[in-house]
């Protein structure tokens, strides 16, 4: 979860660092801090807060030198403080580290360090992984060249758990080591500089040249080479990658938030996700990475879709898209459910997980465990190189461009494109007939102009969060494949605006929340599907007559009477295939204003971060 990054090079270490670092925030932003190398001791500024604090306190604290480590901190061991912040600093003021992970051992290394008269400044994990390297490299050969980067080898041999680490050592000013297991560590090879992040835009704007870290190894950046080594010392030859990121896109511009540049970007995005993947007649989709031909496709009885949040609520909908026009049987899992569940799974089961960011530690374990079961795997997710991405045994690239706000918006809409596509392409190699299929490309095709349609809703939503900001609970409601939509409206508002909502299917609100049904509980209505209007409208009745005030969202040609609801959103017509995407945008820019309204930090809610690297 937390961001790191570390720079090795001929300038000043600290702008790089904490520029770098600017750009993890939305990993974690509950504290951050850096250490440099000046005259073989530490310089170092740490704090509780956001980076832009840390950027005046570094240069208040004169954080000089040329080699740097500095990280921003989602709290997993001890709470959030300036001592339990990173980088932390050995006993014996030798070794300095930041950490993403969860040591699990740490307590029996803790009183092993402590029974040896090591006094410890904090409750982390980290400063114990830190402190056990100090302790090794006191006792390696002080002559050997390799002497540091031995001392961390043999720490990683005694520590359980996860980690992406970087780390320096006082008495090596042309030495920045990094080590992985379980989170991710990329190293970035810029103009007489090296650098190490957790992902790649903390570097973007230095570099394009990076070489990812494998779980279990090690690298050692000195003297301007990078030195990959497994733990048991096994030498491997950097594999270079360009990465294609146009740095603008994760500039802010002119928009006062990620949230809502992202949630504008929505038409570009899905036409890069759909860019090149119909076929040539134009009746079906093509997706250049499966590694899975058409004929094991159509051996194919199951698909199981995992993933985590947001994510989640996408693979809700791609079992009905997937169910109405594949016809095969799909089903959802939670990835944090599905590693430790042993469900039972028949041997024609694919397996897909979605994951935005490709790291997911939860759902990188479900896709470990189905692979070591032996199904085939795919992955979806919008990061080019990702520990996911890597894993899978073929995949899609969202190519929807990179997401800052933690609350997801067009990677989630870009994830049902490509489920749409997926549906499509599946249901053309069953049953699904050439006029249909010409039918659905036609309405991909459309998309991104409805999207931007779909977007001129903005300023009658704003109207519709003035009114209802106030509100401390909230019920979305929805049917089939609106109700994942529901439940995303729901997610979206209670993460970025705090304010408690419940995402239900609308006929089964009768046997529970109906109980929550009072004038000061405002429902949000998904009433959008012609063919269940009626039923729709009977349970909007049941809602209003309970006092309820009621915002529904409908479609162009089936605007609900204006005496049945309180206010009314209108989106375009569409096919039921991209339905859920212009669905999606009313919820999005609802609770993007209601956060705005309410003087909510919409882009870094409290106690979220974007990516969860931790179990
Ligand atoms: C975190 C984020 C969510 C996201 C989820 C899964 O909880 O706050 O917005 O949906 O992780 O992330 P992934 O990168 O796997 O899609």
């Amino acid at each position: 979860m937390c961001g790191i990054v570390g720079y090795i090079g001929n300038r000043e270490a600290t702008p790089i660092l904490l520029e770098g670092l600017k750009r993890l925030e939305y990993r974690g932003y509950d504290s951050s801090g850096i250490s440099t190398l000046v005259d073989r001791s530490f310089k170092m500024s740490k704090q509780t807060g956001r980076v832009a604090d840390l950027v005046r306190l570094a240069s208040k604290d004169r954080v000089s030198g040329t080699l740097g480590i500095c990280h921003t901190r989602w709290a997993t061991h001890g709470g959030v403080t300036k001592e339990n912040s990173h980088p932390h600093i050995s006993f014996d003021g030798k070794i300095s580290l930041v950490h993403n992970g969860v040591i699990e051992n740490y307590l029996s290394i803790k009183k092993f360090l402590e029974s040896t008269g090591v006094e410890f400044q904090s409750e982390t994990d980290t400063e114990v992984f830190c402190n056990l390297i100090a302790y090794h490299y006191a006792k390696e050969d002080e002559s050997s060249p390799t002497r540091f980067l031995d001392s961390v080898r043999r720490t990683l041999k005694h520590i359980e758990g996860t980690y992406g680490i970087a780390v320096i050592c006082a008495d090596c000013p042309n030495e920045l080591v990094g080590a992985r297991k379980g989170s991710p560590l990329i190293v970035g090879i810029g103009e007489d500089e090296l650098l190490l992040a957790s992902d790649v835009s903390a570097i973007i704007s230095r570099t394009t040249n990076v070489v990812y870290l494998n779980d279990g190894e090690l690298v050692s950046l000195k003297d301007g080479k990078v030195n990959l080594t497994t733990w048991d010392d096994q030498e491997r030859t950097p594999d270079i990658q360009q990465i294609n990121w146009d740095i603008e896109e994760s500039e802010l511009g002119d928009y006062p938030h990620y949230m809502l540049k992202e949630i504008f970007e929505q038409p570009e995005a899905v036409t890069n996700s759909m860019r090149g993947r119909f076929s040539d007649d134009r009746s079906s989709a093509k997706f250049g990475g499966l590694n899975i031909s058409p004929q094991e496709l159509r051996q194919i009885d199951r698909i199981l879709f995992c993933a985590c949040g947001t994510a989640w609520h996408a693979c809700l909908v791609g079992e009905y898209l997937i169910e109405r026009y594949a016809r095969i049987p799909v089903e959802v899992e939670y990835a944090s459910e599905f590693r430790y569940r042993n469900a039972p799974l028949d041997k024609n089961t694919l397996v897909i997980v979605l994951s935005q960011s490709g790291e997911t530690i939860d759902t990188l374990a479900a896709l470990s465990e189905a692979k070591r079961k032996g199904f085939r795997t795919l992955a979806i997710n919008n990061s080019v190189g990702s520990t996911i991405a890597r894993e899978a045994d073929g995949g899609i690239y969202q190519h929807a461009g990179p997401e800052v706000g933690v609350a997801s918006t067009k990677a989630f809409t870009s994830q049902l494109t490509i489920l749409s596509m997926l549906a499509l392409y599946l249901g053309r190699l069953r049953d699904l007939s050439y006029q249909e299929g010409i039918e659905y490309v036609d309405a991909l095709e459309k998309l991104p102009n409805l999207i931007g349609e779909t977007l001129k809703i903005n300023d009658a939503v704003l109207k519709v969060a003035e009114k209802y900001k106030d509100m401390q609970d909230c019920l979305f409601l929805g049917r089939q494949d609106m109700f994942p939509i529901a439940l995303e409206g729901a997610l979206k508002l209670k993460e970025i605006s705090y304010i408690h909502a419940e995402g239900y299917p609308a006929a089964e609100m009768k046997h529970g929340p109906i109980a929550l049904i009072c004038k000061e509980c405002p429902v949000i209505v998904l009433a959008t599907q012609p063919d269940i209007h009626g039923k729709l409208v009977s349970n909007i009745q049941e809602v209003k007559a309970r006092g309820a005030p009621i915002i529904a969202v409908a479609c162009e040609s089936t605007p609900l009477p204006d005496d049945l609801v309180d206010d009314q959103i209108i989106i375009p017509d569409c096919h039921r295939s991209i339905l859920p995407v212009l669905a999606s945008i009313p919820m999005q820019l609802l609770s993007y204003h209601i956060a705005n309204l309410r003087g909510c930090d919409v882009d870094k809610p409290r106690n979220l971060a974007k990516s969860v690297t931790v179990e």
